[in-house]
This record gives C-alpha cells, sequence and structure tokens, in this order.
C-alpha cells in the first residue's frame, strides 16, 4: 500500500469499573471534553477537531478494560480497501462497511487482530469547527501501546492491512507510524496480547510539567518520568489512572517523512548503566505500573461495532 490508508489512531474507547470516576478524572484532571452521551457512552474530544479521541462506558462489573483501538481511515474507499485486505488475512470482522449511526458518525466496520485485540477502522467522520487552545488540554491521542505475544504476525497484519511502516525497532517495541508522527502504534515483544499504556500528546515540556502536577494534586504521582524517549525523540510522564489504567502524557514526537526507515539496528538502542531515556532525571518506571502495563485486557466482543 503505497499511501497508509489508515491516517491516523484516533481514539480509544474504554469500559471501565467507576464510570463516574472515569468521567471524572478525564475532564477535570485529564483535561479532555464531554461531546456527547448516548447509550451509556460518554464521548470525550481532545483538544484538535477530531469528533472524539476516547469513549468510556460501564463495564458491568468491577473490572476495566480496552474495548477497541479506533483508526481513522482517510476516506470512505480507504475504509473499504482495509476491509478487504482483513478480510484477506483471514481475521474475524462484525461484518461488511457500513454507515455508523453512533455520535461522530462515520462510514466503517469493527475487527480483531491476528491477536485477538479489538479495531475499528471508520472514515468520513465528523469533526468538530473549533480547535481547543490551552495547552494544557491535550492535543490528541498520540499512540497506544500494545503487547504482543507474536510481534511478528501483529507487525506483518499491521504493515498488510492498515498500512502502517517501521519508523524504529528495539529489542523490546517495534514503532510504527501512519503519519508523519514517528510512531501512532507500538508493539512489544511481550508474553501477553493487551494493553501496555496509552498516550495523549500535550503541547510540550511546560504543559507536561503541569500535567504531572495536576495528577499529583489528584493523587495520582507520575509513575516513570518526566524524560525523552530515545526512538521517537518525544518527552513523557506516565501515570496510572482510573482502574489502574497506564497513560502517558506526551510531547515534542519526532516528525517523519513518508521514506523515514529505521536507522538504527535494535542491537544500537543502547543505554548507559542506569539510563533509560536521554535526560537521565527519572528512575525507571515504578513496579505499579510495570504491574499496570501487563493486566489490561480487551473486551472479548470490542470488535463488534453495533453490539
Ligand atoms: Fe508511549
Amino acid at each position: 500500500m503505497s499511501e497508509a490508508a489508515v491516517s491516523a489512531v484516533r481514539a480509544v474507547d474504554l469500559a471501565v469499573g467507576d464510570l463516574e470516576a472515569a468521567r471524572t478524572f478525564f475532564t477535570q484532571v485529564w483535561n479532555l471534553q464531554v461531546v456527547a452521551e448516548e447509550g451509556g457512552i460518554v464521548y470525550l474530544r481532545a483538544g484538535n477537531p477530531d469528533f472524539a479521541a476516547l469513549t468510556l462506558r460501564a463495564s458491568g462489573g468491577d473490572q476495566s478494560a480496552l474495548v477497541r483501538v479506533v483508526l481513522q481511515a482517510r476516506d470512505r474507499a480507504a475504509v473499504d480497501t482495509v476491509y478487504e485486505r482483513v478480510c484477506a488475512e483471514g481475521c474475524d470482522t462484525d461484518g461488511a462497511p457500513r454507515k455508523l449511526a453512533t455520535p461522530g458518525g462515520g462510514y466503517g466496520f469493527g475487527c480483531k487482530d491476528p491477536e485477538g485485540r479489538n479495531f475499528a477502522v471508520i472514515g468520513d467522520t465528523a469533526v468538530h469547527a473549533d480547535t481547543l487552545k490551552s495547552p494544557d488540554v491535550p492535543a490528541k491521542l498520540s499512540h497506544v501501546n500494545l503487547n504482543c505475544r507474536d510481534n511478528d504476525a501483529s507487525f506483518g497484519f499491521m504493515t498488510r492491512a492498515f498500512g502502517f511502516k517501521l519508523s524504529d525497532q528495539t529489542r523490546q517495541f517495534r514503532f510504527i507510524r501512519c503519519n508523519s508522527d514517528h510512531h501512532s502504534l507500538v508493539l512489544g515483544f511481550n508474553d501477553n496480547a493487551n494493553l501496555n499504556h496509552i498516550a495523549f500528546e500535550i503541547a510540550g515540556i511546560d504543559a507536561l510539567m503541569r500535567g504531572i502536577g495536576r495528577m499529583r494534586d489528584h493523587g495520582h504521582a507520575v509513575e516513570w518520568g518526566p524524560g525523552r524517549h530515545g526512538p521517537g525523540n518525544n518527552v513523557f510522564a506516565y501515570f496510572c489512572g482510573p482502574g489502574e489504567l497506564p497513560l502517558e502524557y506526551t510531547g515534542e514526537m519526532e516528525q517523519v517523512a513518508p521514506d523515514f526507515a529505521p536507522a538504527k539496528r535494535p542491537e544500537d538502542w543502547k543505554w548507559p548503566p542506569g539510563r533509560l531515556d536521554h535526560w537521565g532525571l527519572t528512575p525507571g518506571p515504578s513496579a505499579r505500573v510495570k504491574a499496570a502495563q501487563a493486566r489490561f485486557q480487551f473486551t472479548v466482543d470490542g470488535h463488534r461495532l453495533d453490539g
């Protein structure tokens, strides 16, 4: 696929144990805004014009889970192309692309990837007429990091079906892109097929520091950071959100050209002893966030958009 049919990792849909607590957190602390509520689902936008970057619904129990990752397709034709490719890969879908009646609308379908994680591929969605200008409002969903049992199978699927390209690879992760951001998905070499973390883009170091303070004010200490990553060169701060949801504020993501290719081999991405980032200010990730980055599962039926 010469041009990526998928143009962004636009949103994540979450099922949470305590819907009101999660709504309060994501509006008053994480700084998203509610734009719609329908059928028990709360839709929240970030600063960019996309209709929603996050949805919340009650899980029906104590546990929280990721329902799906929502990919933005360039247009309806791109949705059809991706659907054919997902079918050719032999992965489950929830049926052919169709017009969606949910807030934000669009034309799309749901599917599972080769390791059973849920995705939606949606194009022609509604957008807001404005942007939210405050630097303390996350601009957008930046990236989703997924643990993989079979990284090669997931990577092959993401490149063939969705059109992602490899930006960098370390011994722990593959960083893949679908636009000028160095990465929008990260695929881990691990022992599970679930969520590692969800990252929202925030406007630079000052906003990142303010975000750390706002999270501390509300009882969410930074669990790793602040720092600057190697691949992507993005600044970061990691937290455990509601239900131990692993979250990252990130900014200053490296912008790359369409023909960008990895310049380093996995064995070249090595830090000096005691270091895990460029700055060296922060100890490594806490035991708490490491645990959070291994336990967050996808729902069983999250590939069914109409369910
Ligand atoms: Fe990240």
